[in-house]
């Protein structure tokens, strides 16, 4: 019998290099004891095993899905998950085809583990809740998976500049704003008491609530009604729900009717929604989609969102949009008629302190955005298109520009539309001078006038 001891529950790197000495001695899953210290399972009572023979089979490659899926499996508290593998990777080792059977018991088994590793991750993500103490936020969860360190990442991403700790009954895991530290396992007294921070958690939940799918057994089977107490955001929930039942409505009347281009472009919002397209969705809170009437003769075009569109999950609600309502205002453009949108739907910032700096985005990030305002475009067809700043320049006209060397003409875009290019909004509020200030924004009610025109 050969012992292969694994140190961590969710060593799969450790499994891989044993497993795949194995598999080139021949060695049959029942002759292995895959034991995790700390779990139940080792037949053995940790005595040592058998040295491995040598190779004696030629080296051989197992498809990269595989590899996912034990990635994935690896996580599970079922203490057979690494024998299990051991037995497909032997399977996939004589019959790569073989990971394309989904009807093999043994990869259906693998699938269904994997899955509830999956699911596990999202409610990890989806209800911790964190409580201040001191400047620090803490968390008590309970998962049901050895999922903690694979969600780190997650959390330091998402709550990159605030010192947190997450506590559960395993693994502890601690960020400093730096540096991930993991120590051992807590226990629920060792977690504080109290309201967790609520508006972090409101605006986080809002952005994660997906009306088109609710399904409202569902959602008290993953979120049981008795948890609900704790959750600040589930004051929300009639609300959200109201809405999505109306936008269901909505969508479905759009389909009996036969459908016209607002159906596309909610479809469109739907699928930004979950834009992974570049790396910019890891540090937001949301993809902030286009706003206003799908038959807008104009169509506003600015950068990316700020902080607070960013929480909102709304374009130009922030600082710069007030800047924007007030010079529409002055140039006598009606908000409620134009559609309004970015050319980057992701907020790209540097987290500063508490707070999150406005980053600009790259030619990367705007070119793998143009995915979005090309569908958004085809579906408004906008007579007029007033691009604010450099960023909605190179997004529409698929290279970066100046802004003087565009201003105060009409271009054709590439589409055949027809478009203006004028200041940015934010231009305005950086700048010091009151008088030259002034200046710039009656230029730029101009800019808006003539492009409205
Ligand atoms: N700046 C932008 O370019 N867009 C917004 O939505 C907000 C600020």
């Amino acid at each position: 019998m050969y012992r292969f001891p694994l140190a961590r529950p969710d060593d799969v790197d450790a499994w891989r290099g044993s497993a795949r000495a194995a598999a080139l001695a021949n060695v049959a899953p029942d002759d292995i004891s895959w034991t995790v210290e700390g779990e139940t399972g080792d037949l053995f009572g940790g005595a040592s095993g058998d040295t491995l023979p040598a190779a004696t089979l030629p080296p051989f490659t197992v498809p990269k899905r595989f590899l996912d899926l034990a990635g994935d499996v690896a996580l599970h508290r079922d203490p057979q998950r690494f024998a299990l593998l051991y037995a497909m990777l032997l399977r996939l080792r004589d019959h790569p085809g073989a990971i394309d059977d989904e009807a093999d018991p043994l990869r259906r088994r693998l699938d269904l583990l994997a899955k509830e590793v999956r699911r596990d991750i999202h409610k990890m993500r989806a209800f911790v809740r964190f409580r201040e103490i001191d400047g620090a936020y803490v968390a008590w969860f309970e998962p049901a998976h050895h999922i903690v360190r694979a969600n780190a990442g997650f959390f330091m991403r998402r709550f990159a500049t605030m010192r947190w700790s997450i506590l559960t009954p395993d693994l502890s895991i601690h960020w400093d704003g730096e540096t991930l530290r993991e120590a051992p396992g807590a226990t629920r007294a060792d977690a504080p008491d109290g309201d967790p921070v609520e508006d972090l958690w409101k605006g986080y939940y809002a952005s994660i609530f997906n009306p088109a799918r609710l399904k409202t057994g569902t959602m008290l089977k993953e979120m049981p009604r008795r948890y609900w107490a704790n959750m600040p955001e589930t004051a929300l929930i009639p609300q959200l729900v109201a809405g999505a039942q109306a936008r269901e409505t909505r969508m479905v009347d759009r389909i009996v009717t036969g459908g016209n281009m607002t159906k596309s472009l909610e479809a469109l919002r739907e699928e930004a929604a979950h834009c992974t397209r570049c790396g910019l969705y890891k540090c937001a809170t949301q993809t902030v989609f286009g706003e206003g009437p799908a038959d807008a003769d104009i169509m506003i075009v600015g950068e990316q969102p700020g902080d607070q569109e960013d929480l909102a999950g709304k374009p130009f609600v922030g600082p710069a949009g007030q800047m924007l309502d007030r010079a529409m205002a002055a140039a006598g453009v009606d908000r409620s008629r134009v559609y309004v949108t970015n050319a980057v739907k992701h907020f790209k910032f540097e987290p500063r302190g508490k707070r999150r700096i406005h980053a600009k985005p790259n030619a990367g990030e705007i070119s793998a955005c143009r995915w979005w305002i090309d569908q958004e475009r085809a579906i408004i067809t906008p007579k007029r298109t007033i691009m604010l700043g450099t960023t909605a320049i190179h997004s529409l006209l698929g290279k970066s520009l100046t802004l003087t060397s565009q201003r105060g003409r009409d271009l054709v875009l590439p589409d055949g539309g027809v478009a203006r290019a004028t200041i940015h909004p934010s231009f305005l509020l950086r700048m010091p001078d009151k008088s030259r200030a002034d200046e710039e924004f009656a230029m730029f009610v101009e800019d808006l006038k003539a492009a409205a025109k």
